[in-house]
């Protein structure tokens, strides 16, 4: 018998597997396709700052505390998976296309400045000379500098790497029920029939977790899929020094370089239940925003477009920790945040597994706030 059964292998189980075995448990992950879903698909910003809306003062917070936890993560793990993940900690820019949008900026900026978080205003001139290929239209923008971006795809393939070098134990099959004995969660039973009995489960398979058989009614909050599209885009060289997410007439879009080329543009946000369709009008949208802040992208060879599935719970924050279920654990409901949030939900989870008590920076986060 395992220390702990994850139901699901995308970033979030995957981190909690790496930082749980780091602490000595025994863990099995349950994902037929680990990695393939919403971490398959996301651009990977890490945007605490520049995603700041109101209300999410707390989510910043686990932000901010997710962010700055990245570069030890990212050197250990690249360490132990002799693997890359494209981190960069170069800040992004955040700009504005008209005055209205402008003015949207300069709340933001004003929101972050209420909070103690810098913020440097910048001119169109000044956008320009931090990012050359940005249209002349452009009005001014916003400098996160500490916010940063990490290839998610990069990211997954080293945490498999490092689960594996840990003892972590993958089963590439569906979970399809939570065993419960004694009004306790001991196992999963998986699709083949075969069950995995553990001190401990977590459920950490995104909208998907709402699948899972056996969770008595109102253990699990409602967590819904929320469709974004992305599309990716590649030059010899890169296109941008840095992120860059832009305000085009009220509407968002945000470009994520990497070092090899790739520019990847998102993304839609559509309440589609578990629709993946990609469609012409998301494409559109995306491909003409970006082209309004930058005309040069209508130069670069078309890669790829694909669509992925956002965990979003009741408040759009995550759901961390012990559920009403003794030896049920959710780590789901990240939302817009999973990969910037892998850090802290990694460390949030193992030491809830080791420890048998929430850290205090999760607390908000209980799944017992529904
Ligand atoms: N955080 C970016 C997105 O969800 O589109």
């Amino acid at each position: 018998m395992d220390d702990v059964v994850i139901v699901g292998g995308g970033v979030i189980g995957l981190a909690a597997a790496w930082r749980s075995l780091g602490r000595g448990l025994r863990v099995t992950i349950a994902d037929p396709e680990p990695a393939t879903k919403a971490s398959h698909v996301a651009a990977g910003m890490l945007t605490p700052v520049s995603e700041l809306t109101y209300g999410e003062e707390a989510l910043l917070r686990l932000g901010l505390a997710s962010r700055d936890r990245y570069p030890a993560f990212v050197a250990e793990l690249e360490e132990i998976s002799g693997q890359v993940t494209g981190f960069r900690d170069d800040g992004i820019l955040q700009v504005a296309l008209d005055s209205d949008d402008l003015a949207v900026l300069d709340e933001l900026r004003r929101f972050q400045e209420s909070l103690g978080i810098a913020a440097e205003a910048l001119t169109g001139r000044e956008c320009r000379r931090l990012e050359p290929m940005l249209a002349p239209a452009v009005r001014g923008g916003l400098l996160a500098p500490a916010d940063g971006s990490i290839d998610p795809r990069r990211l997954t393939a080293a945490l498999l790497a490092a689960v594996e070098r840990l003892g972590g134990v993958l089963v590439r099959e569906r979970a399809t029920e939570v065993l419960v004995e004694d009004g306790r969660a001991t196992g999963v039973r998986l699709e083949s029939g075969e069950t995995l009995h553990a001190a401990q489960v977590v459920l950490a398979a995104g909208p998907w977790s709402q699948d899972v058989k056996g969770v008595p009614p109102g253990v699990l909050p409602p967590v819904r899929p929320v469709k974004g599209q992305v599309v990716r885009l590649r030059s010899a060289t890169p296109f941008l020094r840095r992120c860059v997410r832009g305000l085009v007439r009220g509407s968002s879009v945000y470009l994520v370089p990497r070092d090899d080329g790739e520019l990847v543009v998102g993304a839609t946000q559509e309440e589609m239940g578990f629709d993946t369709t990609v469609t012409a009008g998301g494409l559109w949208e995306l491909l003409r925003d970006a082209r309004e802040l930058l005309p040069g992208i209508t130069e670069l060879a078309f890669t790829e477009v694909s669509a992925g599935l956002r965990p979003g719970s009741p408040d759009n924050a995550p759901v961390l920790g012990p559920s009403a279920l003794p030896g049920l654990l959710l780590a789901t409901g990240h939302f817009r945040n999973g990969v910037l949030l892998a850090p802290v939900t990694g460390d949030v989870m193992a030491e809830t597994l080791a420890t048998g008590a929430a850290p205090e920076i999760a607390r908000p986060f209980s799944p017992g706030r529904f």
